[in-house]
């Protein structure tokens, strides 16, 4: 879309430090954007920004400028810390964003900033400036062609020579001080560029990276080095500083010519010109120049790409849009962990929460299940289980996957003492007592796996997750397995016990034949006891052809389906997407050995069919059509799902919003 046929943008400018006043002072040679207003911590400092830079309206706190409807985009512009907060509400309401590097503190925030900005569909896009300048368009140009052969190294550099202020944002660790996410955050950008130039795509991610760095005394970062390899071969190496007079320049080398870039960042012009330079150097002292014009200022450019992204719906390469930014801040993270620097926002308790969605959830009430004051409690029919290792640690990481599972609706989470050797258990608890929150919240705990499934198992297993949640009760006790050797009088006796000492209010069993629940709860109605009231067994629109692991049950079938709605127990459902078989399954048999062995059959594959039959008629996909079958069985059915991430997350809610007729139930289980 040419420039002229861009919709021009209104800007609201949130915040009046220093890059705000760059930024107002180039955008009226943009041409996609205009300053409309400006806001400000304070009146006055608000209204004298908009006097010098001719802003229309000014006001005294960020929300006002929020509300003004006239503002298309809002430029944030404070220190790193409040760029997720303000990200969030931005996107609530329904502005544009531009928002400052780095995206956010951490790459857990800024996945969810992402997906809110995805999920009330404002464009979203990290303030990289020489990203929007044609001279990183013509530098990932020159890489893509091969106009410097097989690229082979990447040296970058960006830091300045600031005196330690301890006060100053640089510096202050509660304002996100240090070099690494000041100015790493630049080459740390330019390399993942250029090897995905190298590589035939917009951006690469590094495939490892190690660092060494030195801290100040506020514990920020004053000047570090990375190294990094990315997939073709390609290593790069990045210098950064608040603390170091490194400068700023970058080198890419090429098997058959080296470019310099004397102005990457700033894309300075060569003196009295609107032209950069670039040197192609190559063998023999040859070395080519490269004149790259432009027309407007740097930040002007940001300005019109942003216009772009909006008008277009699509990121102007090599501009930093959504993905690109999760990833560079993925990168950070990697980098400052190396060299041990974390922020006291992200170290666990006070860290900043924000809603980012309404509540969507549809609940369901479980037998026994109650709040303090003995009412009910609304359980989501979505659970989130907690086998995430790797994906809740480093802990602002799991602090992003259940804050934003919370805020969506979802209010069960599914533990067990063998996950993660009680990760699993000790980061929720730590999360629910930051969050405050446990009474909001139904938690299964679940213990006594093999080789501890006996009642005395379990009563060790359950003080142990009961002190690593941090709690002194939780609300479904779980047996993770049955033990065929213990008479079932001796477990409904135990399971009685923790139910009088008020360490559950109900209890259930994970992978429990229908058989020893019926002979349980027979057991408990003639000895006044309580039985079962809950189970935790597979169930999915494909029936499982073999246990996937030893001991595991499925309850797919018609006589369980059967059993749980005369009983009305609560079924919690684990693989209820049949591990991917709805969403893989190809008939290629040498694929997936364990989708293969427990999953095809011909019977499913129909399913499958039926499945993305309906799919294409409701215009969803399969997984969701797989997925919905599962919640509107006419049983309180939950199903457990472990997201990686918080897109992952969004993807498992999609099922709630498709309705399927009892007669479609049927048909999709070949039942008509
Ligand atoms: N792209 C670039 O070339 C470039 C260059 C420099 C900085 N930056 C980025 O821009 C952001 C701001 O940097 P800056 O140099 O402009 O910083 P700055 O001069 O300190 O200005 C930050 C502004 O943020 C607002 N603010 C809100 N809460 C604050 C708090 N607790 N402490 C201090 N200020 C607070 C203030 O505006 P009000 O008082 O008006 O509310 C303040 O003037 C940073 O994220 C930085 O990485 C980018």
């Amino acid at each position: 879309m040419s420039d002229s046929n861009i919709k021009p943008l209104r800007w609201g400018i949130l915040a009046t430090g220093a890059i705000a006043r760059t930024f107002a002072r180039a955008l009226p040679a943009s041409k996609n954007g205009e300053l409309w207003a400006v806001a400000s911590r304070s009146t006055e400092s608000a209204a004298a920004f908009a006097a010098e830079f001719g802003a229309s309206k000014s006001y005294g706190s960020y929300a006002e400028l929020l509300n003004d409807p006239e503002v298309d985009a809002i430029y944030i512009a404070t220190p790193h810390p409040m760029h997720f907060e303000w990200i969030v509400k931005c996107a609530e309401a329904g502005k544009h964003i531009l928002c400052e590097k780095p995206l956010t503190l951490n790459s857990a925030e800024a996945s969810r900033a992402v997906e809110a900005a995805r999920a009330k569909g404002v464009a979203l896009m990290e303030a990289f400036m020489y990203r929007c300048h044609p001279q990183t368009t013509q530098i990932a140009e020159l890489v893509s062609s091969g106009a410097l052969g097989k690229i082979k190294a990447i040296e970058a550099t960006f830091s300045f020579q600031a005196q330690p202020n301890p006060a100053s944002r640089l510096f202050a660790l509660e304002l996100g001080g240090g070099g690494i996410l000041d100015v790493g955050c630049y080459v740390a950008s330019f390399s993942r560029l250029v090897a995905g130039a190298a590589n035939g795509k917009t951006f690469a991610e590094p495939l490892e990276l190690k660092a060494l760095g030195v801290l100040g005394t506020t514990g920020a970062d004053l000047y570090s080095v990375a190294v990094a390899r990315f997939e073709g071969d390609i290593v790069a190496q990045l210098q950064t500083g608040v603390n170091l007079n490194g400068g700023s320049h970058c080198r890419i080398v090429g098997e058959n010519a080296t470019l310099r870039v004397p102005s990457p960042f700033f894309c300075s012009p060569v003196q009295g010109s609107d032209e950069t330079i670039l040197y192609l150097e190559r063998g023999g002292g040859q070395v080519e120049e490269i004149y790259v014009p432009f027309d407007r200022p740097l930040y002007a450019f940001e300005a019109d790409a942003m216009a772009s992204m909006v008008a277009t719906g699509e990121v102007l390469y090599p501009a930093m849009g959504p993905d690109d930014a999760l990833g560079n801040m993925k990168m950070l993270d990697t980098w400052r962990a190396a060299i041990g620097l974390s922020y006291p926002g992200e170290r666990g308790e006070n860290a900043a929460t924000v809603k980012v969605k309404e509540n969507v959830m549809r609940t369901r009430e479980l037998r026994g299940v109650v709040n303090e004051a003995g009412a009910p409690k609304a359980v989501s029919q979505i659970v989130l289980g907690t086998m995430l290792e790797g994906a809740i640690e480093p802990y602002s990481h799991g602090l992003a996957l259940f804050d934003d599972f919370f805020e969506r609706g979802g209010t069960c989470f599914d533990t067990a003492h063998v996950y993660g050797g009680g990760m699993g258990e000790r980061v929720l608890g730590r999360w629910l007592k930051s969050r405050g929150v446990r009474d909001e919240v139904t938690l299964i705990v679940k213990g006594a796996h093999p080789p501890n499934c006996s009642p005395d198992g379990m009563r060790h297993q359950l003080q142990e997750s009961l002190d690593r949640l941090g709690i002194e009760s939780g609300d479904i006790y779980m047996l993770h397995r049955d033990n065929l050797q213990i008479p079932i009088g001796e477990w409904v006796e135990a399971l009685n016990e923790g139910l009088t000492k008020g360490l559950y209010r109900a209890y259930g069993g994970s992978n429990w034949s229908l058989e020893r629940l019926s002979e349980a709860n027979e057991y408990a109605r003639s000895h006044g006891l309580q039985g079962f009231s809950s189970a935790s067994n597979n169930f999915s629109l494909a029936r499982m052809v073999k246990p996937v692991w030893g001991g595991c049950i499925s309850s797919s079938d018609a006589e369980s389906r059967v059993w749980f709605e005369q009983t009305q127990t609560a079924l919690f459902s684990w693989s209820s997407q049949a591990r991917g078989f709805f969403a893989r399954a190809d008939r290629d048999f040498t694929s997936d050995a364990e989708l293969v062995r427990s999953w095809y059959s011909d019977d499913n594959f129909e399913r499958l069919a039926r499945a993305q039959k309906l799919a294409d008629e409701r215009g969803v996909s399969t997984v969701v059509v797989a997925a919905a079958y599962v919640l509107a069985q006419p049983f309180p059915i939950f199903a457990l799902i472990g997201p990686r991430s918080v897109s992952e997350t969004r993807d498992s809610f999609e099922a709630l919003g498709l309705e399927l007729s009892p007669q479609e139930i049927r048909w999709l289980n070949l039942e008509d």
